[in-house]
């Protein structure tokens, strides 16, 4: 499973340029598709979604051409589709899924749509209902109400009056309506039931008006779309960026000081979710806004726990259940039912991976409520949805973090994590590595000391995978079963102590033997991994000094400061000697030069993370220094690089 390690977060401030709208790209595809003659289509939203929608208007025989970068050139057939049959794919796009849904089944033809197991598990039967009214042959090929769908040509009967009910989703009631001009007639549509997510009715009918479409609305009960109404291509068509993407951003600025800037949506912004930024301002954030940028910052006494009704964003909504982490009291989200059908059911997943975390969540039918607590480090899981990695991005301000499958982003935003990573700056680390008794754990400690930083002593952490594995009689060559071993390892540190299984190690761990076990342990590639986010979790606040052999390599690459320390051999050996002997141990100084010898070749010749000195480390040659020069020269280039 790919994964992506979060340091705890310092500080938030910067600017993003925002990709494209997905609704709205998606919806200027379909609109363009429909109209008669070329469209030019800038700033269109390069993703998974749209990716799908494009390729099925291929598919489908219309013009599609990449003119270069987010420009799309789309050439249109006024609603009579060139491709009369074709199986289309539609992966997990909603977007793409409900509107083609709409607009095949009255243009007439023979095709399948289908998408992932996810996407037939959204329910679909109220838009499919609304178009069976109009005469439309739809069958379903799996269960009833559900993708994958069956459109056959069916002798359409336009106009009259069509009722969709719109409390499930709105994407039915946006599929209907940019269908409908289609049929040339006058069709009302009435909603029933109370409509949900009405703002991304607004982008609907905003669009198709665009488009030389109006649609007469009536409250939002009853929409009315004229007879001889056509979809006109307005030449060149710009796509907003995406305001739930922005909400992300928003949230880091508004937690993590600020200001952050957003650009490509703001005042003018005809998609809902910019009301966002009105819910973090009730969270306390500090709001500026302009046609087309908006700005958050943090207000200075932290932000404050809200109790708000999410119905006009339910996207958005969830940035407001991470950010929820970090404001004082409980925070309730109400009326989003919608979530429990969208890419997962975002309700019980927010819950779960909350709750990882250490946050006390109360999940209901159509709420969820979250009280912050410490954190602690976790693996989310993103269960195939983008937003789910997204907003959990920002729970990296009160622990380090894993986020497993993190490029389920490109279903909206391929670059999340480089533009998340762009804004945000992390807890730092020193990295010092070197040879076995180079002295850099005493160095490392006494700088850290110094910093007042968290201390990682990485080798005692293979030291200590060797002394469970002895304990539970497992052979230090047992890969699979020392890997094991070392995921589940009870280790708490405390100060200087360590304490194995809830027993404190003392020397145990230092012993000759352990030495060698750890050595053997640590060039199995299983086991480092297994120790990876151990080690990543300790990259908290105010900053970590990690000592080891892959600290500047593999654990901790984006250190800002990476140390090798070394000394000759003869000099390590010695030093080990004078240890052993004060520790009360028996020591032959002959013997330890060539056991270190032996364990420096294995340390640097295994094929992970082998001991070698990074392009970017400083090397420190220990042999003629005290443990005093030692660490003044780390504290001088820790100053040097502003830590
Ligand atoms: O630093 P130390 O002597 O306590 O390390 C014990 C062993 O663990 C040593 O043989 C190398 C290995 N080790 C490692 O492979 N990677 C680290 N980051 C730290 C230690």
């Amino acid at each position: 499973m790919d994964f992506l390690d979060l340091p705890q977060l310092c500080s938030a401030s910067g600017s993003v340029r925002l990709p494209g709208s997905k609704s709205i790209s998606n919806r200027v595809l379909l609109l363009a598709a429909l109209s008669e003659g070329e469209t030019e289509v800038r700033d269109l939203l390069a993703s998974d979604d749209t990716e799908r929608m494009l390729d099925a208007l291929k598919a489908l025989g219309l013009g599609v051409v990449h003119l270069g970068g987010e420009n799309w050139r789309i050439t249109g057939s006024g609603g009579r589709f060139p491709v009369k049959q074709a199986e289309l794919f539609l992966g997990n796009a909603g977007t793409a899924f409900r509107p083609l849904t709409a607009a095949l089944a009255l243009a007439g033809g023979d095709y399948v749509l289908k998408g992932v197991a996810r996407m037939h598990e959204r329910p679909i039967g109220d838009l499919i209902d609304g178009l069976r009214q109009l005469g439309a042959d739809i069958t379903y090929l799996a269960n009833e109400g559900y993708p994958p769908l069956h459109l056959k040509p069916a002798n359409i009967q336009p106009g009259g009056v069509v009722k969709v009910r719109g409390d499930v989703s709105s994407q039915f009631l946006t599929g209907l309506l940019m269908a409908l001009p289609l049929t040339g007639e006058t069709v009302v549509v009435e909603v029933v039931g109370e409509l949900i997510s009405k703002p991304y009715i607004e982008i609907t009918l905003a669009t198709m008006a665009r488009f030389g479409v109006t649609v007469e609305r009536d409250g939002w009960q009853r929409f009315t779309i004229r007879a001889g109404s056509r979809y006109v291509s307005p030449g060149t068509i710009y796509v907003e960026g995406d305001a739930s993407s922005a909400s992300y951003f928003l949230a880091l600025g508004a937690i993590g000081g600020g200001p952050v800037r957003v650009e490509g949506v703001g005042r003018d912004s005809i998609q809902g979710d910019v009301k966002f930024a009105e819910a973090l301002a009730e969270m306390g954030a500090q709001i500026a806004m302009g046609p087309n940028w908006m700005e958050a910052r943090a207000p200075a006494g932290g932000l404050v726990a809200v109790d708000l009704d999410c119905n006009h964003i339910p996207d958005a909504a969830m940035t407001l259940a991470t950010a929820a982490l970090f404001a004082k009291g409980t925070t309730t989200l109400r009326n989003i039912a919608s979530w429990r059908v969208k890419e997962t059911d975002r309700i019980a997943a927010m819950a779960t991976e909350l709750r990882k975390l250490g946050a006390e969540v109360e999940e209901g039918a159509d709420y969820i409520r979250v009280t912050p607590a410490a954190l602690h480090p976790a693996a989310i899981d993103t269960y195939d949805d983008h937003r789910m990695a997204m907003c959990f991005s920002l729970a990296a301000f009160g622990t380090p973090l894993r986020i497993n499958d993190p490029k389920c982003v490109a279903k909206t935003f391929p670059d999340y994590f480089e533009r998340f990573a762009a804004v945000t700056r992390a807890a730092p680390v020193i990295a010092i590595d070197g040879p076995s008794a180079s002295g850099k754990g005493t160095v490392a400690a006494r700088v850290a000391d110094a910093l007042g930083y968290a201390y990682l002593d990485s080798g005692a952490l293979y030291r200590l995978t060797a002394l469970a594995a002895k304990q539970a009689g497992i052979d230090w060559a047992d890969e699979a079963g020392v890997a094991g071993l070392a995921a589940v390892l009870d280790v708490a540190f405390s100060g200087s102590d360590i304490l194995l299984n809830g027993a404190l190690v003392g020397d145990a761990i230092r012993t000759e033997e352990m030495s060698a076990g750890a050595s053997k342990v640590a060039a199995l590639p299983a086991v480092r991994e297994a120790l990876l986010f151990r080690q990543r979790a300790f990259n908290t606040l105010p900053g970590l000094v990690g000592d080891g052999r892959d600290m500047g390599s593999v654990i901790f690459p984006q250190a800002p400061l990476k140390v090798f320390l070394t000394a000759s051999a003869e000099a390590r050996a010695e030093r080990r000697y004078k240890q052993l002997i004060e520790k009360g141990f028996s020591a032959n100084l002959a013997d330890l030069l060539a056991d270190l010898q032996q364990r420096d070749a294995r340390d640097s010749q295994r094929s992970v993370a082998p001991l070698r000195q990074e392009a970017d480390a400083k090397l420190l040659d220990t042999t003629h220094l005290t443990i005093e020069q030692a660490v003044n020269q780390v504290l001088a280039w820790a100053r040097e690089a502003s830590l």
